[in-house]
């Protein structure tokens, strides 16, 4: 959307809405996508949701080997969210190649990997082991896990660590896969950071993943979950998220944004898109409501109609447009109002 683009117009028939999208080069029927670790591979929503009418299935962040996680309690109840320390359990990449890959490639799910490692070569492993692979449509870059043992593996809370392990991953990926980097919200400068991946590469942006909390239990007077800290998600992050999004548009409105953090409703879609988020994933709400992709997109597909927004395209970034012109609006009534008082 650019700043000649006219304001929304009456209101439209839902049908008609153009819903499609894309993600740099990888074209979306639908915005509304899974969250990398909430929906395992897509298989067990399948009951529920046509797996090949969403945007695309987001895996949960593979690694090199298989791995058993964090220490158990990994889930604690938060008043409006829910605080995560899976420690990135998973069966490793060869098992998630012959079972997952291959479930989602034969029932035509497009699919997004997202890969984690805990080294930039065991991210430059990932890439070189799934570029021979079909069936992926882009590849997400975990770099914000927040349940790794040391917070210095967090590669998303520096940009020089960030951008390393985008450039390993973009040189071992087809020129044609996207390469998303997935950002941390616990940074001072969300913007620095998509900045520096940017530049090593990434096609894109996914933003954001949980950020790191604690919840104590005043009963046992200690910390509740297994591994002390854990990624809080839900609706609580959402500002912070909506926030992430509008500032990494606003420095860089060429690059593609997957906003998530607490999306539940349409309207709340419509929000990241507003703010400059061309896709959104949806995780948390999925674990109470598994049609909650299919229901929130058409709460945005009604909420764009009813503001007489013909393609869904053309509210990416919109709210930037409308505040530029809201700002001009004030300065001209102000200098008006000036002028009259002489
Ligand atoms: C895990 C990984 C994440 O990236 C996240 O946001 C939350 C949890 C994990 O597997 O622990």
């Amino acid at each position: 959307m650019s700043a000649g683009t006219p304001a929304p117009g009456a209101a439209l028939d839902p049908r008609s809405v153009d819903m499609s999208t894309s993600l740099s080069t990888v074209a979306l029927p639908d915005p509304v996508l899974t969250a990398s670790g909430c929906a395992a591979a897509g298989r067990e929503l399948a009951p529920y949701v046509d797996l090949t009418r969403i945007g695309a299935v987001v895996t949960k962040s593979i690694m090199l080997e298989p791995r058993s996680g964090r220490p158990t309690p990994r889930m604690a109840e938060t008043p409006s969210g829910m605080l995560n320390s899976i420690g990135l359990q998973g069966p490793g990449v060869e098992a998630f190649v012959a079972n997952d890959l291959r479930w989602l490639r034969e029932h035509r799910v497009r699919t997004v990997v997202s890969i984690a490692g805990g080294t930039v070569q065991e991210y430059q492993k990932l890439a070189q082991r799934l570029r021979h692979e079909p069936g992926i449509a882009a590849i997400e870059v975990n770099i914000s896990c927040p349940n790794v043992e040391s917070r210095g593996q967090v590669f998303a809370c520096d940009p020089f660590s960030a951008s390393q392990v985008v450039q390993v991953v973009r040189r071992h990926t087809p020129p044609g896969v996207p390469v998303l980097a997935k950002l941390s919200p616990d940074v001072t400068d969300i913007a620095a950071i998509a900045r520096s991946v940017r530049e090593a590469g990434a096609d894109g942006v996914s933003m954001i993943n949980t950020l790191l909390g604690m919840v104590i239990d005043p009963g046992t007077m200690r910390p509740m979950l297994g591994g002390m800290t854990g990624g809080l998600s839900g609706p609580a992050i959402r500002p912070v998220a909506v926030r992430a999004v509008w500032q990494v548009h606003a420095a860089f409105p060429d690059l593609p944004i997957l906003g998530m953090g607490g999306i539940r409703t349409g309207r709340d879609a419509f929000e990241f898109l507003l703010a400059g988020a061309s896709a959104v994933s949806v995780g948390t709400a999925v674990f109470n409501d598994p049609h909650a992709l299919a229901r929130i997109s058409t709460e945005l597909r009604g909420i764009l109609a009813e503001r007489g927004i013909a393609r869904l395209r053309d509210a990416v970034g919109l709210g930037h447009v409308m505040q530029a012109r809201h700002v001009e609006a004030q300065q001209a009534r102000r200098s008006a109002q000036q002028e009259a008082l002489g």
